[in-house]
């Protein structure tokens, strides 16, 4: 204890030999030599003291084996992974065709065990089942980045002109995603934003609204969800359940919670559609963003996409409805026309 109070004094205490203080400056050298020595070979070891992985939201406690993570090494090529919600009979040849850079998990939510290695425990809430169980099955293996999406390339949900993944793939700018944990697939605010739900007025005034059943159950369910958090006064976030999110994002939830929201998924009594609609307005609140997450558009194209220098009649028509399902043969008649 003396040798350690007379460190921080700086002066030598009364008595105490000067040898002793070269004795702690050795010490201390050989720890620094031993820090570094570690550093350079063996960087798990050290990132048992790294906070990311372990913090808990949801309250239970985590118990901590994992793969080490790669944070250590600043100069590494992000790691990502395509996670596509798909069913039996999908067409998924599209992905290999146009983006063979990206590792791909295709899981089919209505095909059996013994035909494909990815499915669900049963085909229920859409794409929150998916996506539930490739967090569980791979949280100890995740990617640095994963983009989770549906499986048609084509879709009203994707957030360009063509409405084609293989765009938003391309252009998703991963370093953004590791820097922000969440990335919603689409900027523009038309579904979602800018307070597409009202849990806390919900909550208490209970108004008859038959025509929006996910803003009726949403309250309730939120609190069967995450019963350690707050109930948000307002949720928005843009439509839709397609995001990219960093495995530190993930990590900052033990398991537990993903598998206890993938129980409650399973033994709902809602419809499908609501319960997958639970989700898709609970995911960035997951992954750790605030309940209303309506970003400036401009912004949100150029850090999400690279897209910095969009003119207004550019942004204007970047994402347009046409309804809920593209003419067909696109994209080649809109070529056409
Ligand atoms: C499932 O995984 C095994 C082992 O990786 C592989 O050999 C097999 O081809 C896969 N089956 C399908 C249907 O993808
Ligand atoms: C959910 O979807 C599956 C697959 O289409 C269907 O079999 C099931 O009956 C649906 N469940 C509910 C509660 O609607």
């Amino acid at each position: 204890m003396n040798s350690i109070f007379s460190l921080f004094r700086l002066q030598p205490r009364e008595g105490s030999p000067g040898r002793s203080r070269i004795f702690i400056y050795l010490a201390l050298a050989v720890i620094a030599l031993l820090l570094s020595y570690q550093l350079v070979l063996n960087h798990g070891s050290l990132e048992s003291v790294s906070p990311w992985g372990k913090t808990s939201v949801g309250g239970a406690k985590q118990d901590v084996a994992e793969p080490p993570t790669y944070s250590w090494r600043i100069s590494r090529t992000p790691e990502k992974e395509l996670v596509v919600a798909a069913m039996r009979d999908s067409d998924m040849a599209w992905v290999a065709e146009n983006v063979p850079d990206w590792t791909t998990t295709i899981y089919r939510a209505d095909a059996d065990k013994s035909e494909y290695n990815f499915t669900v425990p049963r085909n229920k809430g859409n794409e929150a089942m998916v996506y539930l169980t490739y967090l569980i099955d791979r949280y100890d293996s995740l990617p640095e980045v994963m983009v989770l999406m549906h499986g048609g390339r084509y879709q009203w949900h994707n957030d360009n002109p063509l409405y084609d993944s293989v765009v938003t793939l391309k252009d998703l700018q991963i370093d953004h995603v590791k820097r922000t944990g969440y990335v919603n697939l689409r900027c523009v605010w038309a579904i979602g934003c800018p307070s597409e739900l009202e849990p806390g007025r919900y909550f208490r005034e209970r108004p008859d609204d038959p025509a929006h059943p996910t803003a009726v159950e949403y309250p309730d369910r939120f609190l069967e969800l995450f019963p350690d958090e707050e109930l948000p006064e307002v949720v928005g976030v843009p439509c839709c359940s397609q995001f990219a999110v960093s495995r530190e994002a993930v990590r900052a939830r033990p398991k537990a919670d993903y598998e206890r929201c993938r129980q409650w998924l399973l033994d709902v009594d809602l419809d499908n559609a609501t319960s997958g609609r639970i989700f898709e307005y609970a995911w960035h609140i997951m992954f750790g963003k605030t309940a209303e997450l309506c970003l400036d558009v401009v912004t949100c194209y150029c850090e999400t996409y690279g897209y910095c220098d969009m003119e207004p009649i550019e942004l204007q028509n970047h994402w347009v409805w046409r309804g809920m399902v593209l003419p067909p043969n696109w994209p080649e008649s809109e070529e056409q026309s």
